[in-house]
């Protein structure tokens, strides 16, 4: 059996950039027929950004575009704005991000799609809360990242590199789709009982800050008792009023840290990762792991309480143990023992793992044309009775035609849509 979960469902798709087109994947991954619509000419801006050929879609687009239908279309238009109008009426999703204000100039608002058709989940991504005074702010990644407390907690935590940094992981852009996809699945759940569709509204900064409640139940802890031992300022240092970078310590009560292996002078990510649990069985086995059986009676290391206030201590024996093995080499010897460890690994590492060529983790899509074969993070989750296709990524305005027939617009109405601007540029003069 292979029933896509949203089999049936019709999505309106005006979204663009990383957040929204994140969203809109998944729903077509997960069955759903997503109508992109875009700006004839130009389309979603990733289309000529960071481009690996001048010619052709970058692979930020190719990333997050794949199994869609692209319709160009100008939607301040009148052919336009009455093409969108029978588009939403059919649509049981309309999802967009455009800047705030954009959507209610253009005449497709919440309130005007919800006249127009009762049953559509309306989605929208905005950079803010609507209760926020930055509400009207256009938004990129960072502007999430600083202003949900993600990129002041993040980084080195003294000396000149001590400055709010920047995760490499798409906290604001693609995590704002993934919330924005449980929020659309969920209005959808709901519809199957109240027969309407709702309005679901998305920030970036609530997706980012949702991902920080880590360091929100550190700014509590510090209120209360000042200190925080599970960061590396414990014991010696004084802890400011809120909750400082912490470079590389784990984030729960675990004492875990990044540890150089051997011929990191010259590779950037010959590191590794290891974890103190708490429990003494399994520090008893660490000790084992390492050789470090002193520690055992040694009431400096024996508890866990102990190994927070001597952490400088433990990080350095454990340092002068890792550094000379290499990163694949200390997981071979840790793992035996339970002790919770991983190589750090590049970009091209994860990317060359046969592992992970798994049918979903990562996949391979058939572009076709110059562009041939590419590489994509597939569907993060697999569903034991569906296996999700991934398909090519639509040409601008690839789908025009067959999605304007299907509205019921004959081959003269399509025609004069191309030659009026409607769903392709003017022609120059
Ligand atoms: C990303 C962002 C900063 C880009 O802002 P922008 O450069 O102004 O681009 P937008 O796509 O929002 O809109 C540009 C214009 O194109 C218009 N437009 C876009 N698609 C159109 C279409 N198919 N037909 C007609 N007009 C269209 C918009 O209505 C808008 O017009 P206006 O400026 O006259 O109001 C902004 O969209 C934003 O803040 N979005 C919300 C947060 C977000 O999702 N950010 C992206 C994170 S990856």
């Amino acid at each position: 059996m292979n029933t896509a979960p949203l089999q049936g469902i019709k999505v309106v798709d005006f979204t663009n950039v990383q957040s929204g087109p994140s969203c809109t994947q998944m729903l077509a991954w997960l069955g759903a027929e997503v109508i992109k619509i875009e700006r004839p000419g130009t389309g979603d801006a990733t289309r000529n950004e960071l481009q690996f050929d001048p010619e052709l879609p970058s692979y930020y687009f190719l990333q997050l575009n794949s199994d869609k239908k692209s319709l160009a279309l100008d939607a301040a238009t009148p052919d336009g704005k009455e093409i969108l109008t029978k588009l939403v009426k059919e649509a049981d999703i309309f999802v967009e991000n455009l800047h705030p204000g954009a959507m209610d100039k253009l005449g497709f608002g919440w309130d005007s799609v919800h006249k127009l058709n009762p049953r559509c989940i309306y989605g929208t991504i905005k950079g803010f809360p609507q209760s926020s005074r930055y509400k009207d702010l256009k938004a990129y990644e960072p502007i999430a990242q600083v202003t949900a407390a993600a990129a002041s907690t993040t980084g080195w935590y003294s000396g000149p590199d001590n400055v709010p940094t920047q995760s490499g992981a798409a906290l604001g852009d693609s995590n704002t789709g993934m919330h924005m996809l449980i929020g659309l699945l969920a209005a959808l759940m709901q519809r199957e009982r109240t027969g309407e569709g709702s309005f679901v509204y998305q920030s970036m900064h609530n997706a980012c800050l949702n991902l920080c409640r880590i360091k929100t139940r550190d700014q509590l802890t510090l209120d209360k008792i000042g200190y925080l031992t599970q960061y590396p300022q414990y014991p010696k240092e004084k802890f400011p009023d809120y909750v400082p970078r912490s470079g590389n310590t784990e984030g729960s009560g675990v004492l875990g840290w990044t540890y150089k292996c051997k011929g990191w002078e010259t590779d950037a990510n010959a590191f590794c990762y290891i974890i103190f649990q708490r429990g003494e069985k399994d520090f008893e086995l660490a000790c084992k792991a390492f050789g470090f059986e002193d520690w055992l009676t040694n009431p400096d290391f024996n508890t866990a309480d102990a190994r927070d206030k001597n952490k400088e201590a433990l990080i350095k024996r454990v340092q002068d143990f890792v550094i000379d093995k290499d990163k694949h080499e200390i997981v071979k010897l840790l793992a035996p023992y339970g002790v919770p460890c991983a190589p750090v690994l590049s970009t091209k590492e994860v990317m060359s793992d046969p592992d992970l060529y798994d049918g979903n983790t990562l996949v391979k899509i058939n572009q076709g044309g110059k562009i041939g074969e590419f590489v994509t993070v597939g569907c993060p989750f697999t569903i034991s009775n569906y296996q999700p296709t991934y398909g090519p990524c639509p040409e601008l305005g690839g789908n025009t035609d067959e999605v304007l027939a299907g509205l019921g617009y004959s081959q003269a109405d399509i025609d004069k849509f191309k030659s009026n601007g409607t769903t392709a540029p003017m022609p120059k003069k």
